[in-house]
C-alpha cells in the first residue's frame, strides 16, 4: 500500500516536535478523519531555520507530514510557502489514492506557520524579521 520512502517516514519521521518560542506555529485539521497537525517555525534572515512537526493521523499523515518539514527546512519563507500538497506527494514517491487528503495537513498547517511568522515579524513590507 505505502511505497518504501513512505514507509520509511512513517517508522523514523524526521523533524517531530515542537520548537518552545517558535517563530511561526501553524495548525491544521482534517474534519473528514479527525486528524490533526502541528508545525513550529524557527526563522532566521527569513530562511527556516527548523522546522517540527506533532501530527495525530495515520500513517499517510505521519509521513506527509514529515515530508512538509523536509521540504521546507533551509528554504526562504516564501519559497516555502509555496509548497503545494502535490509537491509533499511528489517527494514522497506517491501516495494510495486514499490518502492523497492527508498531504493537505502538510500544507495546510505550513502556509499557517508562516503566516503566523509572517503575522509577528512582518508589520509592513516583506516577510521580514528584524
Ligand atoms: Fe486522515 Fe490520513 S486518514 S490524515
Amino acid at each position: 500500500m505505502y511505497n518504501k520512502k513512505v514507509l520509511d517516514l512513517i517508522v523514523y519521521p524526521e523533524n517531530v516536535g515542537k520548537i518552545e518560542n517558535a517563530d511561526g506555529r501553524g495548525l491544521a485539521g482534517d474534519p473528514g478523519c479527525g486528524d490533526h497537525l502541528e508545525i513550529t517555525l524557527r526563522v532566521e534572515n527569513q530562511i527556516i531555520q527548523d522546522v517540527r512537526f506533532r501530527v495525530q493521523g495515520c500513517g499517510g499523515a505521519i509521513a506527509s507530514s514529515s515530508m512538509t518539514t523536509i521540504l521546507a527546512k533551509g528554504k526562504p519563507v516564501m519559497e516555502a510557502y509555496l509548497i503545494t500538497k502535490e509537491d509533499i506527494v511528489n517527494a514522497l514517491g506517491g501516495l494510495p489514492s486514499e490518502k492523497i487528503h492527508c498531504s493537505v495537513l502538510g500544507e495546510q498547517a505550513l502556509k499557517k506557520a508562516i503566516l503566523d511568522y509572517a503575522k509577528k515579524y512582518n508589520t509592513k513590507s516583506s516577510l521580514k524579521k528584524d
